[in-house]
């Protein structure tokens, strides 16, 4: 696989995984002290409060990390402090400085803006406070210790592979028209995954055998700001008047299920066709619609996985040691390579559902018919 390092992030596919390596040699906090007992003289107190500051509810793998990070941090002993910031930036920033004030030992940060974030992060590794960037990478700073997140370049590549395959079993022959949706500029993750799909649907482009008919193809055209549908559908309706008033669409790349969904709506309205739509984070309507044969695909992050990752990370540096680090290349913030932990992110279509979400017990009982 073609490795892209454009911008500031790439991540390759295939060979993150198989990279181990231990980056960071200084994991002991300087709040230690003779004066603690055994099991925290290397790390930090057993029962510490641990921050986690959690961006909008954009997509329900967040509304589903809040529950998790609150059970599992309690469960692990630690005292969790679950902060959305539905009020945007300012509001992230407010938050993190606040869980510095209340003594967090580690924040743990999925940021709406992954560049806004550094006055904050600094002030909490000046205090030696451990920052783990969670889902979204954090950007232009030092003070990100690691990063825990599903491979967000190899989402796209599978987004891609998706859609090429969708546009085979269900539109016959090409040439085929698409058109192409990202996500929000400021999410650190939209432009990997847009690089991740483009990496395979531009050669197809430049074959002839896609036809982006209104020819926008740049991130910038196709970006969808904050991750909301509403947007996503007005851009598809404009497409749609101004280029497919004679023509079929035949699929539509979609970064996540519900700007999908919302670019399914705009279709339907324009009285057309279901096109192939891709997604991203298997939401009960996907795999509804999966399952209905309306949706074509969607990837699974396992948001159970993510977070025990999280956790386990965090419990590493209470007890001193060294983070579980499998990547230490693709993950570039602007200042620094940021050591990561990748999990590997699943395509789901109607065929394999019932497979891939065998351990889901909400999303399994809606592939069995
Ligand atoms: C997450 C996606 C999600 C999107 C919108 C991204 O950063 O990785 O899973 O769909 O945010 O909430």
């Amino acid at each position: 696989m073609k490795k892209l390092t454009l911008g500031l992030v790439a991540a390759s596919a295939a060979g993150a995984l198989l990279l181990t390596g231990c980056s960071s040699s200084d994991r002991t906090d300087s709040t230690s002290s003779s004066t603690e007992s055994a099991s925290e003289a290397a790390g930090f107190a057993a029962d510490a409060t641990i921050g986690v500051a959690l961006p909008q509810k954009t997509s329900e793998n967040w509304v589903l990390a809040e529950d998790l990070f609150n059970t599992g941090l309690a469960d692990a002993g630690f005292n969790p402090i679950v902060q959305f910031a539905n009020g945007g930036v300012t509001e992230q920033q407010n938050q993190i400085s606040a869980m510095i004030e209340q003594g967090a030992k580690v924040i743990v940060v999925g940021a709406i803006d992954g560049s806004q974030l550094g006055t904050q992060l600094e002030a909490a590794a000046a205090d030696g406070i451990k920052v783990i960037a969670y889902d979204r990478l954090v950007k232009n700073t030092e003070a990100v210790d690691m990063y825990v997140a599903f491979d967000n370049y190899q989402v796209g590549v599978l987004q891609g592979t998706a859609l090429l395959q969708g546009l085979a079993e269900r539109k016959g022959d090409g040439p085929y028209n698409i058109e192409l949706i990202a996500g929000s500029p400021d999410d650190a993750n939209a432009t990997p995954f847009f690089l991740g799909a483009m990496s395979v649907l531009q050669p197809k482009i430049d074959d002839g055998t896609l036809v982006v008919v209104s020819g926008q193809t740049s991130f910038e055209e196709v970006a969808t700001q904050g991750w909301k549908a509403e947007n996503a559908q007005k851009r598809m309706d404009t497409v749609l008047a101004g280029f497919y008033t004679d023509t079929e669409l035949d699929g539509i790349l979609s970064p996540n299920d519900t700007l999908g969904r919302a670019a399914m709506t705009a279709v339907a309205q324009a009285g057309k066709e279901t096109p192939v739509v891709t997604g991203q984070d298997s939401e009960v309507e996907s795999v509804k619609s999966i399952m209905a044969g309306e949706q074509y695909s969607t990837i699974y992050k396992d948001t159970r996985e993510l977070v025990a990752q999280t956790i386990k990370e965090i419990t590493l540096l209470q007890q001193g040691q060294d983070p579980e680090i499998n990547d230490t290349e693709s993950y570039d913030n602007g200042v620094k390579i940021v050591p990561s932990y990748l999990l590997t992110p699943l395509i789901v279509t109607k065929d394999n559902a019932a497979t891939v979400y065998a351990n889901d017990t909400t999303l399994f009982p809606l592939t069995q018919g």
